[in-house]
Parts: C-alpha cells; sequence; structure tokens
C-alpha cells in the first residue's frame, strides 16, 4: 500500500469526524459466526465500511461490514463486524489495514476471535482455545516492505505476541464460568480450502492445536504498534481423527454461533474489569 501513513491518517481523521471524537480504549475483531457481541454494547455509531475511505469491503457471507462504537459498561469499544481475510484477494496490508487504523484512533488493546479447525485430539467441537503463540504459515507478511518508524520498529519483537497477563484472566474468567477452554497455539493459513487430513497431522506435529485464515495478520501489525493483544478461537471442526469427515463454511458458521455466547462472555468480562 503507497503512503500507508498518509492513508491511516486520512481515514482515521474521516473516522473520528464521523463519531464526533468518540475514543475508544479498546478494539474488538468479531470472527465468523460471532457478530452478537455487539448485542451487549450500548451503541452509539456505526459506520458501513463502504463509506470509510482506503477501507477494503468484506465479500464472505455471515461477515458484517461496519465499524461499531459504544460503551461496554463504562468502557469504550469499537469492533469491527466483518474482518478481511487474505484468501479474499487482499492484500497483507489491506487485510491489517483496519488495525492500524484503530491504534490511531485510540485503542490501547486489541480483542480478536476467530473460528478455527481443531488439532489437538483433547478438543471437542464447540471448545474455546485462547491463543498463546502462533505460527505462521502464511506465504507472505504484512510488514514486508519499507518500513515507518512512526508505525513501528523495523524488525518487531515477537517474544510475546498474545498478552500473558490478559491470557490468564481469560482462563480464570473461563473456569469460574464452567467455560471449557485451554490455552494454545494458533496456526495461521491463506485457506481457503479447508486442509487435508495430512495436513491437519501436519500441523499439529509441528506444535499447533488450531488452525485458521485470519488472526496472524492482524497480531503481527498489532505487535509492531506495540498493541497488546487478547485472542481466542472456538474450535468448528476436528481435524486430527482417524475418520475424516467434510467440513463445511456452513458447519463452521454454526459451531461459531452456537459458542456464541461463551466467547462473548470471556471478552466481555476481560473487558470491563481491565485496568488500562
Ligand atoms: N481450517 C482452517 N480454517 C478454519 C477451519 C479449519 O479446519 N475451521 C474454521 N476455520
Amino acid at each position: 500500500m503507497e503512503n500507508l501513513l498518509e492513508k491511516i491518517k486520512e481515514t482515521t481523521n474521516y473516522i473520528k469526524n464521523q463519531v464526533e471524537n468518540f475514543e475508544p480504549d479498546y478494539g474488538v475483531i468479531l470472527g465468523s459466526g460471532l457478530g452478537g457481541f455487539t448485542g451487549e454494547m450500548k451503541i452509539k455509531f456505526e459506520l458501513p465500511y463502504t463509506l470509510i475511505p482506503n477501507f477494503p469491503v468484506s465479500t464472505v457471507k455471515g461477515h458484517g461490514g461496519k465499524l461499531i462504537f459504544g460503551f461496554l459498561g463504562d468502557k469504550k469499544v469499537v469492533a469491527m463486524s466483518g474482518r478481511f481475510h487474505f484468501y479474499e484477494g487482499y492484500t497483507m496490508q489491506q487485510v491489517a489495514f483496519p488495525i492500524r487504523v484503530m491504534k490511531f484512533i485510540g485503542i490501547k488493546k486489541l480483542f480478536i476471535s476467530n473460528a478455527s479447525g481443531g488439532l489437538n485430539p483433547a478438543q471437542q467441537i464447540g471448545d474455546l482455545m485462547i491463543i498463546k503463540d502462533h505460527i505462521s504459515l502464511l506465504p507472505t507478511n504484512p510488514l514486508l516492505g519499507k518500513n515507518d518508524d512512526e508505525l513501528g520498529a523495523r524488525f518487531p519483537d515477537m517474544s510475546e505476541p498474545y498478552d500473558k497477563s490478559l491470557i490468564e484472566r481469560g482462563l480464570a474468567i473461563a473456569a469460574q464460568n464452567k467455560i471449557r477452554c485451554a490455552k494454545g497455539v494458533y496456526v495461521g493459513v491463506t485457506g481457503p480450502c479447508f486442509e487435508s487430513p495430512a495436513e491437519y497431522k501436519y500441523m499439529h506435529i509441528i506444535g499447533g492445536d488450531a488452525v485458521g485464515m485470519s488472526t496472524v495478520p492482524e497480531v503481527i501489525v498489532a505487535r509492531h504498534m506495540l498493541l497488546p493483544v487478547f485472542a481466542i478461537a472456538v474450535i468448528t471442526d476436528l481435524g486430527v481423527t482417524d475418520n475424516p469427515v467434510k467440513i463445511t463454511h456452513e458447519e463452521v458458521i454454526a459451531a461459531a454461533n452456537a459458542a456464541e455466547s461463551k466467547m462473548s462472555l470471556i471478552i466481555k468480562e476481560l473487558i470491563l474489569g481491565d485496568k488500562l
């Protein structure tokens, strides 16, 4: 993306005007079938992506496509209802652009949700997994190209991609609410096909517990800007099994919808109890 910084600033100015300088402290990315989180919010402003300069437009069923600003309790939040995926044909920079903009709008922490394929035989469909680390199997990286020091370092540290204190608090909230939730390693792939049985097995052998087609580019860009990240996956299908079964997008969405209230509860409690 040419003149990335200029574009970020142009988009940020547009949004700030539209939302009358409402300054959110928390950003939330709502993954497949997880849009109901915004039902917990007192919504102040909604901006469809189609109206936002420089924003890509989502093409996938089940992805809403708007920025939602409002209060969660007394916390100011911006939620992305609908995100962008590399498999849709966007560049990595486009996929990650909204994260840049949310940081410039003022968010201090980023919360990400996604739907993932399970790689760990201990998992059941509908389990949640708090992401503690990731392995990128993506063919490229959103930070390739000229680095702008105003955004972050040329060679960003990745020793703590996911904030340790948020992970521990997230696990405690899950336990208090008797929600099945482990922590594990997320493998990021392009998709759009789901994995073959041998690929799921391989990803488990290299250390993965879940695989999905989002999140990694968003986390890389967030960490480039030193934004703390919390990410949680709902396991919508099981890849490592002796009896591979067909997986459809509809089943993934249905499983994500079924787990939605558990996921929303964890993110909501984390934000409500957070201290900046
Ligand atoms: N693989 C990749 N991405 C996914 C999967 C999967 O099995 N399930 C949901 N998103």
